[in-house]
């Protein structure tokens, strides 16, 4: 039993794919069709905190708010932590409390943050565990934690390492792994997040990961991935903007027209965010914008910049498109943990 007054905390920072995951060879074990390479963040984050607690059944809070397992928004939080326990062999019960620093309605990835956090924090408690050091002394590696991350969300895993992230798939869930490829000094890359249109998305990532293999133009994009991840390699290593942004621009666009071609067909955005796209490429043509984009699952646009032309560029938006709300982030170190030793409940 472990010490009913020990607060876990995990901050987990989201991630923004360069490279997409879209589609699993695997879904019982999470197993991508292909590699995937991302930015972690480092203001848009989740803190999940777990604290050992008495009795059989975890309690999750969301805000404060009590979410239970029936609850549609909770099921997955409920099965990762039953996925969790039995892959550490354990049966204490734990109250969990996770909020994001974002806007919650704001339609940007929450599932690589949550899901990480979630992971952190319940690994934390379960095997009292005060820090990432501690926990890789009993074993609990990053490359392990991201392992159990990708359980819950596959882009849970990448959020577990900070600066430029690399998820390479295989045909065995024991060979797929994460691994950081540069450190978050190595190049200050900034994201604008454009919030298009915040409201939660009408068909899931999970739903699209499925039908993604029914489009005629996925078996092509697999065929083509190993290049583009050595070629954005390269651009990443010698910090060459254009030639990353050419790649993380045919990446989102051709993930879109997957999803458009799929059966069945799943459209994330509409004329706002094509207009918005369209400005961006013609302001850069002009030389006018020194910045590309990337687009997951939804209508908002991820705007990549250098840190130096982030103001810049964040005025020309708002002068143009201001209803569009901006949230400026940048690359990021990644997770960290701490214990709190009060009881706050
Ligand atoms: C478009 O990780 O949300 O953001 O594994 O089913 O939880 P599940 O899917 P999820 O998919 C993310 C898809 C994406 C691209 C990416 O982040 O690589």
């Amino acid at each position: 039993m472990q010490d009913a007054h020990k607060r876990f905390v995990a901050k987990v920072p989201s991630n923004i794919a360069f490279i997409k995951y879209w589609g699993k060879k695997d879904s019982q074990q999470q197993l991508p069709a292909n590699d995937s390479l991302s930015m972690t963040l480092s203001t848009a984050t989740t803190t999940t905190t777990a604290c050992p607690i008495n009795g059989g059944t975890h309690e999750v809070y969301f805000r404060g708010q009590r979410l239970f397992e029936s609850d549609a928004f909770a099921k997955k939080i409920y099965s990762h932590l039953k996925t969790l326990a039995s892959e550490l062999s354990v049966k204490q019960a734990l109250r969990i409390e996770t909020q994001n620093s974002y806007p919650d309605s704001c339609g940007i990835a929450s599932s690589a943050s949550g899901f990480g956090a979630l992971t952190l924090a319940a690994t934390a408690a379960w095997t009292n565990s005060a820090d990432l050091n501690e926990l890789e002394s009993k074993g609990f590696y990053l490359s392990k934690l991201a392992r159990l991350a990708r359980l819950g969300s596959g882009s849970a895993c990448r959020s577990l390492f900070g600066g430029f992230v690399h998820w390479q798939t295989s045909d065995s869930a024991d060979f797929q792994k994460v691994e950081q490829c540069w450190p978050d000094s190595h190049w200050d890359l900034a994201d604008i997040v454009v919030l298009v249109n915040t409201q939660k998305k009408a068909i899931s990532s999970s739903q699209g990961h499925q039908s993604a293999w029914s489009s005629p133009l996925f078996r092509q994009r697999l065929a083509v991935i190993p290049e583009r991840v050595r070629d954005i390699k390269k651009a990443i290593a010698s910090r060459d903007l254009d030639s990353l942004g050419r790649i993380i621009e045919t990446e989102a666009t051709e993930m879109h027209a997957i999803m458009l071609s799929s059966r069945p067909a799943s459209k994330y955005y509409g004329e706002a965010t094509s207009q918005f796209l369209a400005w961006v490429r013609a302001q850069r043509y002009e030389g006018f914008l020194p910045a590309y984009f990337t687009i997951d699952a939804g209508p908002n646009v991820h705007l990549i910049c250098e840190q130096e032309r982030v103001e810049a560029v964040a005025t020309k938006i708002a002068a143009n498109f201001p209803e569009f709300e901006l949230l400026i982030d940048r690359v990021g170190a990644g997770p960290s943990l701490a214990i709190c030793n009060e009881q706050t409940f």
